[in-house]
C-alpha cells in the first residue's frame, strides 16, 4: 500500500475526507414518506433500465448504525448525505413529519458520535410529487417552497450540522430532467430546461438565505462541473457553448455576472429568457460559503461524426442550442462510458477557482462504475483503486497549485440505485447485494481506508 501512503502524505492536516450518498439511492422505506418524482419516474416501465424502484435500495433506514460503522471504519472524518424532502415535508409544503426529521436526527447524531462531520444536501433530485403536480421547478413559486423546506431543516439541525448544501447538480435536474428526458420528470422540452436551470439557481439563493437565517454556519451548493476538451479546431466554437451550458451559466450567476451573452445568443431560437428578473439574478448571487464540485470525467468533443457507443449523459440533447457535435471519450473508460482522465479534475478545479474566486472548494463526488467480479477472496476492483489513486492525486495537484481545496468525498459508500441505470452500474466502494442486503467492502474501500486513516 505504498501508493496509498504516498497520497496520504500529501494531504494537509484538517482536510475533509469522506464518502457521499443520496437519499433516494440508498434509503428504501418509501412507504414511510411522501412520494417523489423519482418514485413516479421509476414506476413507469422503461425509464429505469432494470426496472429498479425506490425499494429496497440499500435498505439504509434499517441499517443506519451498521452503515455508519462501516463509514467510520474507513477512517473518514466526514459523511455527505442528502435529506429526502418528501420524508421531511411529505406534501412539499405545510405539515412537517416529525418521524421524517427523526430519521435524519439518527443519521446526524450517529455520524457525530463517530467523529464524522455531517455534510447535508437538501435536494438530491427527489422533489415531492405533490409539488410536481403544482408545476415543479417550472413554477414561479418553487423558490418559496424550497425556502420553507430549507428553513425547516436549518432550524432543526443548525446546532449540529454546519455544512448544508442547497442543491446537488442543478445541471442534471434541468437538462437530464427537462431537455434529454432521461431523468425525472422525463420532459423533452429545451425551453423548459433553461427556465428550470434559472429557477433552481434562484431557489438555491433563497435556500442559502433561509439556512443562514436559521443559524447554519456554512451554507453551500454542489455543481457538476467539468473540463470540455475540443479535439479539433472546427469544434472550438461549439465546445465554448458546451462549456457555457455546463459550467459558466452556474458560476456566472453565482458571481453576479448574469446569464452569459454567448449562451443567450446560442439559445435565442429556444427561449427569450423573459423569465429572468433582476431580483432573481440578485438572489441567485446570494453568497455561498463553499462550493462542492462533483467530477467524474471530461467532456471530449469533436466535429467528425463518430459512434462512441453509449456514454451516459453525454449527448447533444442535454445542451439546448447545440448540434453537430460528437462526444468522443478516449479509452480507458468506465462502465458508464466515461473517459478516465484525472488531469481534467485538476483543470476543473483551477478553472472554477478562477471563475469564482474567494470561495473554498470541495470535491463532493468522485468515483467510477465498473462491472465488478466477486471472487472467493474478495472484490478486487483494481480499476477503481487506480481511479481513486489518480483522481485524489489530481485533486491534490490543484491544491499544490494554489486552489483553496478543503476536502474530498468519494462516490459512493455503496453500490446503490444509479438513477435510470438502476442496479446495473455500480459505483460503491462497498458492494451491496439488493436481495440479501449483505455489504462487502471492495479493495477500493481498503485502499481509501489506508489513505484516510493515515492522513488523520
Ligand atoms: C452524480 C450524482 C450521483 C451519482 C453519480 C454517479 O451525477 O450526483 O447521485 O449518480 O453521479
Amino acid at each position: 500500500m505504498k501508493r496509498a501512503q504516498e497520497i496520504s502524505a500529501r494531504i494537509p492536516h484538517n482536510f475533509t475526507l469522506g464518502v457521499a450518498t443520496s437519499s433516494w439511492q440508498i434509503e428504501g422505506s418509501s412507504s414511510s414518506r411522501g412520494k417523489s418524482i423519482w418514485d413516479d419516474f421509476a414506476e413507469t416501465p422503461g425509464n429505469v433500465v432494470d426496472g429498479a424502484t425506490a425499494d429496497p435500495a440499500c435498505d439504509h433506514l434499517n441499517h443506519i448504525p451498521e452503515d455508519l460503522d462501516l463509514l467510520s471504519g474507513l477512517g473518514a472524518n466526514a459523511y455527505r448525505f442528502s435529506l429526502s424532502w418528501p420524508r421531511v415535508i411529505p406534501e412539499g409544503t405545510g405539515k412537517i413529519s416529525r418521524s421524517g426529521l427523526g430519521v435524519y436526527d439518527r443519521i446526524v447524531d450517529g455520524a457525530l458520535e463517530r467523529g464524522l462531520t455531517p455534510f447535508a444536501t437538501l435536494y438530491h433530485w427527489d422533489l415531492p410529487s405533490a409539488l410536481q403536480e403544482k408545476g415543479g421547478w417550472l413554477s414561479p413559486d418553487s423558490h418559496q417552497w424550497f425556502s420553507e423546506y430549507a428553513h425547516v431543516v436549518g432550524e432543526h439541525f443548525a446546532d449540529r450540522v454546519e455544512h448544508v448544501a442547497t442543491l446537488n447538480e442543478p445541471w442534471v435536474s434541468a437538462f437530464l430532467g427537462y431537455a434529454a428526458g432521461i431523468h425525472a420528470p422525463g420532459e423533452q422540452n429545451p425551453a423548459a430546461s433553461l427556465e428550470v436551470f434559472y429557477r433552481l439557481m434562484v431557489a438555491s439563493g433563497h435556500g442559502i438565505r433561509a439556512l443562514r437565517a436559521a443559524g447554519v454556519k456554512n451554507p453551500g451548493l454542489v455543481l457538476n462541473l467539468t473540463t470540455i476538451i475540443a479535439e479539433d479546431e472546427d469544434i472550438v466554437p461549439t465546445s465554448t457553448i458546451i462549456d457555457g451550458l455546463q459550467n459558466r451559466i452556474f458560476l456566472d450567476l453565482l458571481a453576479n455576472r448574469g446569464i452569459p451573452d454567448d449562451i443567450v445568443a446560442a439559445t435565442s431560437s429556444i427561449t427569450d429568457w423573459s423569465f429572468v428578473t433582476s431580483e432573481g439574478l440578485a438572489m441567485a448571487a446570494e453568497p455561498i460559503t463553499w462550493l462542492g464540485i462533483n467530477y467524474y470525467t471530461p467532456t471530449r468533443v469533436a466535429s467528425l461524426s463518430k459512434n462512441a457507443g453509449k456514454i451516459v449523459g453525454q449527448d447533444a440533447s442535454v445542451y439546448p442550442g447545440v448540434s453537430n457535435v460528437s462526444f468522443v471519450p478516449r479509452s480507458p473508460r468506465t462502465a458508464m462510458g466515461w473517459e478516465i482522465h484525472a488531469p481534467s479534475l485538476t483543470q476543473t478545479l483551477l478553472t472554477t477557482a478562477s471563475r469564482l474566486p474567494g470561495v473554498p472548494l470541495y470535491v463532493t463526488e468522485n468515483g467510477a462504475a465498473f462491472d465488478d467480479t466477486v471472487t472467493e477472496t474478495g472484490i478486487h476492483d483494481e480499476n477503481r483503486v487506480d481511479y481513486y489513486a489518480s483522481h485524489i492525486s489530481a485533486a491534490l495537484d490543484a491544491l499544490d497549485q494554489g486552489v483553496d481545496l478543503r476536502g474530498y468525498f468519494a462516490w459512493s459508500l455503496f453500490d446503490n440505485l444509479e438513477w435510470a441505470e438502476g442496479w446495473t452500474k455500480r459505483f460503491g466502494i462497498i458492494r451491496v447485494d439488493a436481495w440479501s442486503q449483505i455489504r462487502t467492502p471492495k479493495d477500493s474501500a481498503l485502499f481509501l481506508r489506508e489513505i484516510f486513516s493515515t492522513a488523520r
